[in-house]
């Protein structure tokens, strides 16, 4: 791990882990690394090119043409850029959250991606979200917290953000996508959705973002001492 920190922060979708984890990082100073825009950048080059997120032979074929940059621009988004173009905005939609979780099980996808995940904690001190970073991506780094709150909780959060967005969304249908991607996330061989044993369990259920944000620098300064 060398001279960085490194703060990784898993979950189930919904929990809050960008939100959160991105206002951590801008407290800290860190850099905040998104993984799951990484997938979703992946899972939208395959839509793209008529590959279905289960197609393991179609989405092994395809991925030497994906070219991916990440790129942390000022106004604190990070910029996905696929074979060139900024898809930034593509990649959040319902249907790439089903493509993401899809491609993500395969191991071809993880280990393709592996190492540009890597690389962002050789270089910086981060605050990195997604599924298995405590696990798998970032098994020792210094801070590891798990984040979750109830299903509800979490689709209801989903469902203010797509009708926020202006996206017609219902409740129920949010709900049960989530339980889906959920339960394959969990399930899947390689690298599943798990606490690491050494991450610290946070339930933001009830939370305010700012209550959260607050207990999550709360475990990181007493994890750095
Ligand atoms: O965090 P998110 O909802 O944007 O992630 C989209 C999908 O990507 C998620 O359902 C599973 C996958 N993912 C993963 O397998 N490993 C990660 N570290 C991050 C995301």
């Amino acid at each position: 791990m060398g001279k960085y920190v490194s703060v990784a922060i898993d979950g189930p979708a919904g929990a809050g882990k960008s939100t959160m984890a991105k206002r951590a990082a801008k407290e800290l100073g860190y850099l905040y690394v998104d993984t799951g825009a990484i997938y979703r950048t992946v899972g939208y080059h395959m839509w793209l090119m008529g590959i279905g997120p289960r197609d393991a032979d179609g989405i092994r074929r395809c991925l030497d043409d994906v070219n991916i940059e990440i790129q942390h621009q000022d106004d604190g988004v990070q910029h996905m850029i696929l074979n060139g173009k900024d898809v930034t905005g593509e990649i959040r939609t319902p249907e790439m959250s089903k493509y993401a979780s899809g491609v993500s099980a395969q191991k071809c996808v993880r280990d393709f991606l592996l190492d540009m995940q890597r690389a962002f904690a050789r270089k910086h001190n981060v605050v990195m979200d997604g599924r298995d970073i405590g696990t798998v991506v970032l098994p020792k780094a210094q801070v590891k917290i798990f984040l979750t709150a109830s299903p509800e909780e979490r689709a209801k959060r989903r469902f203010e953000e797509l009708t926020e967005k202006g996206e017609k969304a219902s409740y129920e249908k949010v709900l049960q996508d989530m339980k889906q991607r959920d339960k394959q996330d969990s399930e899947r061989a390689i690298a599943p959705l798990k606490p690491a044993p050494d991450a610290v369990k946070l339930d933001t259920s009830g939370n305010t973002i700012e209550q959260s944000v607050s207990e999550i620098l709360a475990i990181v300064r007493r994890k750095l001492g």
